[in-house]
């Protein structure tokens, strides 16, 4: 399977760490792995992870500013693009179809393409303009998959809510988690 992972300056590239380092050991996933020149700033920001690491983690590292990779085009197949964390720029961007960078060309492709695309939008509060974005994209097919805590997992750690969400987001391709922790109903819950 190949899976684009676009990666913008949204505050959380920690997700996006997490989800490279579930994704590598498969061996049935190839990644294609796309950081934004904020997606950068923000893992120097907010992460002790280095440019260094992510060439690591991907199975092919691309320039965002190179419009001529062979995931610009839809006729390189993947399975699908998954943008982690998705900006409210980047967002808009695929929403009006305007792909100047490589991240918001692989979405684009995927829409006309009819491939799964999961988007991961973080802001806080949501004006207008990103809820329509959000509900425009929702009805052409994409998937709309914030990084938001669920609770019933009785998190107790910063990792417990990333692995939450790295689950939710793996499901989409039919991919086993292990570290997430999954609502089994009853008294007992997932406890
Ligand atoms: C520390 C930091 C946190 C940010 N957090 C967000 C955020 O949560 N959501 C968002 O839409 N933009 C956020 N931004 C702004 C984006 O990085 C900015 O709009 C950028 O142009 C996005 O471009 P890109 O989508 O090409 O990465 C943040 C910027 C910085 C420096």
């Amino acid at each position: 399977m190949d899976l684009v992972v676009g990666v913008t300056g949204a505050s959380g590239t920690i997700y996006a760490i997490k989800l490279l380092e579930a994704l590598k050991p498969l061996e049935n996933v190839r990644t294609h792995v796309v950081f934004s020149d904020y997606a950068y700033v923000n893992l120097e920001i907010e992460t002790s992870y280095k440019k260094a690491d992510v060439e690591a983690l991907a199975d092919v590292l691309y320039d965002d500013h190179d419009l001529a990779a062979d995931i610009a085009s839809g006729s390189f197949p993947v399975d699908g693009v998954i943008v982690l964390p998705c900006s409210m720029k980047t967002l808009a961007g695929v929403a009006v179809g305007f792909c100047d960078h490589l991240i918001a060309r692989t979405c684009d492709v995927a829409l006309k393409e009819k491939r799964r695309l999961v988007l991961c939008p973080r802001e806080t509060p949501l004006n207008a303009i990103h809820l329509e974005n959000m509900l425009k994209l929702s009805r052409l097919g994409a998937v709309i998959l914030p990084p938001m805590p669920a609770f019933y997992s009785h998190p107790e750690t910063v990792e417990d809510i990333i692995d939450h969400q790295i689950m939710k987001i793996m499901d989409q391709f039919g991919l086993d988690y292990a570290f997430g922790r999954r609502w089994k109903g009853g008294p007992e819950g997932v406890r």
